[in-house]
């Protein structure tokens, strides 16, 4: 057999600068126990919610590189364990980001773990348990993890199919850490400190976001997630209207039914424009005309 070149380059995975992550409870705390002990960690919540910006946060607090797979139904053990490639008529083998994340000491996060395929989870199982093991079928090697190497996967419990769900046999090798959308007032932080949107306007939009999230299972599969208050807010930072904002970063991404759209355009309308009536930016008949028809509707009337 040709001799065999491995290429690693954790370097290239360290996080410099710290990611902002504000804590919504024990979160950093349990995770730090988990990685001293060599326990892997399953993160479990719904999109947009600060799963991937805590690992980001974890990984630069705790010095490790970190090393992202997003998992997809065409992912096999070999996308993560490695491959031999032919270059310039030699053999070489290259490690996968599992086993990159596993030689460098890493921490090796595998994105919406459920999606993989199912030979995938054969191959982290050895590594999830007290063996902390990879093994490299094709080179005839089994990759003693170090301490320095943790496992994370994330999940989002919401989504799955029965038929993707993930076996017990799997979730029962993880400390599980659940996430969900920050309290009202420290997710109003969150939106200000990420985009420096004024304080006002992010209260709003969390409110915004509470209205859809209240629609969930009744039109919408899924509230506005964090990351959609982000967007929107970038988007008004950058002098786009408030409404317009909500509309083109938060509903359009939530929804394609026009029954459902057009109630969500009312809910930011009736946050936003009459917030602008009140602060006398917009035009006083604009204003007395959405008043008197908000005042017209059933249910309305005094
Ligand atoms: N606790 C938090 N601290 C700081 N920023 C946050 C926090 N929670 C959410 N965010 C903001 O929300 C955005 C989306 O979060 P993130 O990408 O981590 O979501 P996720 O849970 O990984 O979603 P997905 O499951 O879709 O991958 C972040 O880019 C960040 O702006
Ligand atoms: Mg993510």
């Amino acid at each position: 057999m040709q001799p065999v070149l491995r290429v690693s380059r954790p370097e290239e995975y360290f996080i410099e600068e710290e990611p902002y992550y504000e804590p919504v409870g024990n979160e950093i705390a349990v995770f730090e126990a988990a990685y001293r002990n060599g326990l892997p960690v399953l993160l479990k919540g719904p999109t947009g919610c600060g799963k991937t910006r805590f690992m980001e946060h974890m990984a630069w607090r705790l010095k490790r590189a970190l090393i992202t797979v997003s998992c997809h139904d065409d992912l096999t053990a070999s996308d993560l364990v490695g491959r031999f490639l032919v270059k310039g008529g030699e053999t070489i083998w290259v490690d996968g980001p599992l086993a990159r994340a596993v030689r460098a000491g890493g921490i090796c996060y595998l994105d919406e773990i459920v999606e993989a395929r199912k030979d995938t989870t054969v191959v982290i199982h050895p590594l999830a348990d007290d063996r902390r093991v990879l093994p490299m079928e094709k080179v005839g090697e089994l990759l003693e993890a170090s301490t320095d190497f943790c496992l994370t996967i994330s999940y989002n419990p919401g989504y799955q199919s029965v038929l993707k769900d993930l076996k017990q046999s799997t979730r029962q090798r993880f400390v599980a850490l659940e996430f969900n959308y920050p309290e009202a007032g420290l997710e109003q932080r969150i939106v200000e400190k990420e985009t420096g949107v004024d304080p006002e306007q992010a209260r709003r939009l969390v409110k915004f976001a509470h209205m859809t999230r209240n629609l969930k299972g009744q039109g919408l599969d899924e509230g506005a997630s964090t990351r959609l208050l982000v967007h929107a807010a970038k988007l008004i930072v950058s002098g786009v209207a408030p409404v317009t904002a909500c509309r083109s970063a938060i509903a359009q991404p939530l929804t394609d039914d026009a029954d459902m759209l057009s109630a969500v355009y009312e809910l930011s309308a009736s946050l936003f424009l009459i917030g602008q009536i009140r602060s006398g930016t917009l035009g006083k008949q604009v204003g007395a005309a959405l008043l008197k028809r908000d005042a017209e509707k059933p249910g309305n009337k005094a």
